[in-house]
Formats: structure tokens, sequence, C-alpha cells
């Protein structure tokens, strides 16, 4: 008899951002006047944001003066001249960094780069990861583990810092722990380190002899009077460090496909060298990474419209957010921490509010049964059920925090949407809704 086709592990695998999408698609076949606000996912194209001309210039040009070469496949690792310009520029901002360009390995998209790297660790070796945490992360590590997660909490009452006596006492509690976790600027928080947290993490890595890797994706995007520290400055020659960064959050082109690890102070540590090989090698296996983002790198940074870009994008991106929160904070029952990088935010319903009868009245009676027969699965998370009657009521859509792994009730939005006057009316019915489902 055959072997069976389905993966036991599969259940490990869960992408809340995306999976509520297909929720909304039934309710759009159920009712045609069914309208859909995304709030779900990080993608600045969809929330009405133009690619700025600089960069379809820069593109066009390059295909010009490079002609059919763009569209072949490129080195394994990423074009020499890309991985040599990521050592050079990450200078800019660590100029300690003794990074060697054979440690850059170019991805497509940081989510084949997470993949590939968990799936190298050799058997037993885990990395605790933040909770919430962005699903890709906790989900590929568990996956790779075929266990759950391990994870360390950040901490609502502390502005979403991570709980580093928490991070400890896991680390002590799991010696299967080989690595660190740290996504700064956060997703799905919005919350951004502070250097005395950050050489904290270095101390604890150093006390038990961990990795680090730190998904700096957001580095760019911070704000409310808050200063990216870089950790690669911090870890310098201390301990092994991944760097992980890419375009999809610089400049609107997440279909661009292009992201970076880097391999720091793999010198210190011949187990850690051994690992880079092993994904550099899983790497190799996928022939290379997209070719056109690399070729323009270098243009794309150095143009003299990109930090004008970056500085309009983040003024933005902090207006949105503090009006977001300053209308669910007086939303009675939520707790909500600012967003101060990247672009989302994680409103937290207080504790024991949620019970599984709450209800938000839905007229069509087709979506009122859809809804019902899927928020009386077992086990359905309380702040899906919210988010399932919001989007039912609404059309509002976001994410619910259990799909983060998160073991506070609450949601995720993100805050990049550009009209005034949308975002108004989003987030007036967003509160009202609210309400109205804590006294039903
Ligand atoms: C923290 C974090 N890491 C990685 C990614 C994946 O980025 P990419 O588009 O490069 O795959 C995202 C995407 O939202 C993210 O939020």
């Amino acid at each position: 008899m055959r072997n069976p086709l389905s993966n036991p592990h599969i259940g490990l695998l869960k992408y809340g951002i995306r999976e509520i999408v297909d929720t909304a698609q039934k309710l759009g076949e159920l009712d045609s006047n069914f309208k859909f606000i995304s709030e779900n996912i990080g993608d600045p194209i969809a929330k009405g944001w133009e690619v700025p001309p600089f960069l379809k210039e820069i593109i066009i040009e390059e295909v010009k003066k490079d002609g059919d070469k763009v569209f072949g496949y490129s080195h394994s690792r990423g074009l020499p001249q890309a991985r040599k310009w990521v050592v050079q520029y990450g200078k800019r901002y660590a100029p300690s960094s003794t990074l060697d360009y054979e440690y850059v390995l170019f991805v497509s998209g940081l989510g084949a780069g997470i993949s590939a790297m968990y799936h190298m660790l050799p058997e037993g070796a885990r990395v605790i990861q933040p909770t919430p945490s962005y699903p890709t992360h906790a989900s590929m590590e568990s996956f790779a583990a075929k266990k759950d997660s391990i994870s360390y909490n950040l901490d609502p009452n502390n502005g979403w810092q991570p709980d580093l006596n928490n991070l400890e006492q896991q680390i002590k509690e799991h010696p299967e722990i080989t690595g660190i976790l740290v996504i700064n600027p956060n997703n799905p928080t919005g919350a951004v380190y502070s250097k005395e947290t950050l050489e904290k993490i270095v101390q604890l890595a150093e006390k038990y002899h961990l990795m680090l890797i730190s998904d700096e994706v957001y580095f760019r995007m911070v704000y409310n009077g808050y200063h990216y520290e870089q950790l690669t400055e911090i870890a310098q020659n201390r301990v092994p460090l991944i760097v992980m960064r890419g375009v999809s959050k610089d400049v609107p082109w997440p279909g661009g496909r292009c992201g970076w690890l880097e391999f720091h102070n793999v010198n210190l540590d011949p187990d850690f060298k051994a690992y880079a090989e092993a994904v550099k090698k899983r790497v190799l296996m996928e022939v290379c990474s997209v070719s056109l983002p690399q070729f323009i790198l270098q243009a794309l940074y150095n143009h003299p419209d990109f930090e004008n870009w970056i500085k309009n994008y983040n003024a933005e991106l902090e207006k949105n957010g503090n009006y977001i929160a300053e209308i669910l904070g007086n939303t009675k029952g939520m707790q909500v921490n600012r967003t101060n990088g990247a672009f989302y935010m994680m409103p937290l319903f207080e504790e024991g509010l949620l019970n599984d009868k709450q209800t938000l009245h839905l007229e069509n009676e087709s979506i009122r049964t859809f809804i019902e027969s899927e928020v009386n699965k077992p086990n359905f998370p309380l702040d899906q059920r919210f988010t399932y009657y919001l989007l039912a009521k609404t059309g509002i859509c976001v994410v619910p925090a259990s799909g983060f792994f998160s073991p506070y009730f609450g949601f995720r939005l993100t805050t990049l949407d550009r009209d005034d006057q949308r975002r108004k009316s989003t987030y007036g019915t967003l509160s009202q809704a609210i309400s109205e489902y804590l006294s039903s």
C-alpha cells in the first residue's frame, strides 16, 4: 500500500493574515453587495501607495542598460556586485561591521529566507520565537522542528517590549534552544526596541552561547521620536548573528521578491560558520533568487529621491497610526499601544471581556448561517469570533491576535491606508462595532 501523502505536521503551518481572506471571499459569494475593506495585509500597493516614479525609471533604465541579462538567472547566492553593495551599504549604519560578502545570501523575498534558515537547523535545535509572532517565522520554525514553537512574551503592559525575564526563563527550561529571533521594528505589534533591551538580549545570547536572528525588514520605518538601534553594531564580535533585510517594505515593491540574509561574526564560532554554509547549500538548490531587483539595488538606495521618499512615508505612517491609536484607545474595553515602527498595530481586548455568546446583528440570513457555523466550531478562538462578525457586518478585515500565536485576545491591523476619509470611516465603524459586540 502507498504511504500517506498528507503531512501529519501540516497543522503547525498557520498564516491567519491570508486565511481570513478566504472567509471574505465566501461572504462575497453569499452576498453580491458585500464590500471588503482590507486592513489585514502589509501591502502598500493594496492600500493606495503609488510606486515612486524614480523606482520605475530606474527599472526602465536598467533594462535598457543591461538588456536581456536582467531576465536571466543570477549567481545562486546573489550577484557578487549586489552582495558587495550590501556589505558597503551596511557600514553606513554599523561602521564596525566585518561582514564578508561571501556570507550575504540573496533570497526571493525574506519568506523564502525564513524557510531556508529553519530547515537547515540540525535536528532538535530550536529558535525561540517572540509571541505574538510573525506567523511565517513561528510556523516555519515549528514545522521544521515538527513541534510547537517555543516562545518568549512581548509585554503589552510595557509598550510591547520583550519580557526579558520570561526569555531567560524559557532559555533555562529548554536546553534545545539554539537561537533567539528578534523582530525589530516588530510585526505585529509596531514596537521599536531600545538599546538597553537589545544589549540585554545580546548578553543573554553570550551567557547561553546562542545565535541571534534579527529580522530588520522594517528598520527604516521608525517614527514618533523613536530611533532604530543597530543590533549589528551592538553584537559586533560578540555573538553569531543573522540579519534579515530586504526591499519589500522600503519601497512599495513587495512583489519584487528581494531579500537577503547577512551572516555576521562567522569567525567567532566554527559551528555557526558551518550552519551558514548549510544555508548557502540550501539556497543553491533554488538556482537563484529573482534577478532584476539585485541589478538595481545600488541605484535605488543611492537615488537622491530615496531618503525623501522614506521621510514622507514615515511621516504619513506616524500620522495614520496615531489617528487610529487615538480612536481605538478611546474605545471602552480596548488596550492600545501606539505604533512606533513598521505599519501594524495590535489592539487588545481587556482581559475577560470576550465570550462565546457575543455577536453583531447580521441581517442577511445566508451570511448569518455561514458565520454561525464557522464560529461554533470547537475551540474557535474568541478573538477570531469577533473578527468574523466584524468582517460579515462591516466588511472590515483585520487578523485575530490568535493568528499570531498570541497569548492575548485582540487583532492586528495595518496603518497603511492613505485615504483620510476612508480611514476615518473605517475606524469609526470599527470602534462602534467593538462597543456593540462587547455589550451584546
Ligand atoms: C517581519 C517580517 N519578516 C519577513 C517578511 C516577509 O517579507 P518578504 O516580502 O521579503 O518575503 C514580512 C512580511 O510582511 C515581515 O513582516
